[in-house]
């Protein structure tokens, strides 16, 4: 795994930002796994000015949805579907025929769960992974303790996830679903390239645990540690944990130019 320290999150999603416009100059019509949060933002932001000014064309991208609330509207304004559509879609001019995302909607959930795998797999798996990160460690929705081998299904929200995102919900918990459909960690590991963005001190504790602790499901976002091709960047405040942080520094500091993330 790849640790990169940067100054800021403005750096960060430059950086990030510039990895996926390297493979979409290799492969315009990659597949795009997107996240939520306010972490990926200076991603979304960062692409956008690569687009208006020439230097990246996505119009042959696809975008793939990483998890979503179960029981909302898909109209609903908190609906990821709804929160990429406003944060990635529009600002990247992309058409909503660009997406692909499970159906929180659905009366059958196990089923629209495996037609979301299919629907990965039938557009050629996902060729980057943007993830975020929770403060107990999970990717996606994969709290603790879910299997490392998961695929796409329903999970039940932590009280802790549920507080930490009612700040969505007008800082009301009550409106906060308790269930949601996650890309499950064994899909997540499918894709090509994994990259995890995580700024804050808030989230040193699990960035820590994840990339120097031992691959274990209770910290779900240390299974990146099996994948081939993982980069965690991270922020000053994020980094606080790590014992490598020196080792990490110097090695990217060293890194020949073209090789990218
Ligand atoms: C939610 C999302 C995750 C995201 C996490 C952290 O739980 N399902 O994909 O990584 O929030 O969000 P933030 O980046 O706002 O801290």
């Amino acid at each position: 795994m790849e640790v990169v320290i940067v100054p800021d999150a403005k750096t960060g999603g430059e950086l990030i930002a510039e990895a996926i416009a390297r493979l979409l100059r290799r492969n315009p019509a990659a597949v795009l796994g997107v996240a939520t949060g306010s972490t990926p933002l200076p991603v979304y932001q960062a692409l956008a000015a690569m687009v208006r000014s020439g230097a990246v064309d996505v119009s042959r991208a696809r975008v793939a949805q990483l998890d979503e609330y179960v029981g909302l509207p898909a109209d609903h304004p908190e609906s990821y579907r709804s929160v990429l559509g406003r944060e990635v879609l529009e600002p990247l001019g992309l058409d909503k025929k660009a997406f692909l995302g499970p159906d929180g909607s659905a009366s059958d959930v196990p089923a629209a769960c495996e037609a979301y795998e299919a629907a990965l797999e039938a557009a050629g798996g996902v060729d980057l992974q943007l993830l975020g990160i929770g403060s107990d460690g999970h990717i996606g929705f994969n709290e603790p303790c879910s299997s490392l081998a998961s695929r796409t299904r329903i999970k039940t929200l932590t009280e802790q996830t549920r507080i930490d995102n009612a700040r969505f919900f007008d800082g009301d918990i009550a409106q906060v679903p308790h269930h949601v459909i996650t890309q499950g960690i064994g899909t997540i590991l499918r894709a090509r390239h994994l990259v995890l963005l995580a700024t804050g001190a808030a989230k040193a504790a699990a960035v820590a645990a994840s990339v120097e602790g031992p691959v274990a499901a209770v910290c779900p976002a240390s299974a990146l540690q099996l994948h081939p091709h993982a980069t965690v960047v991270v922020d000053e405040a994020a980094a606080a944990g790590l014992n490598f942080a020196d080792y990490f520094r110097q090695t990217y500091a060293d890194k020949p130019a073209w090789q990218g993330l």
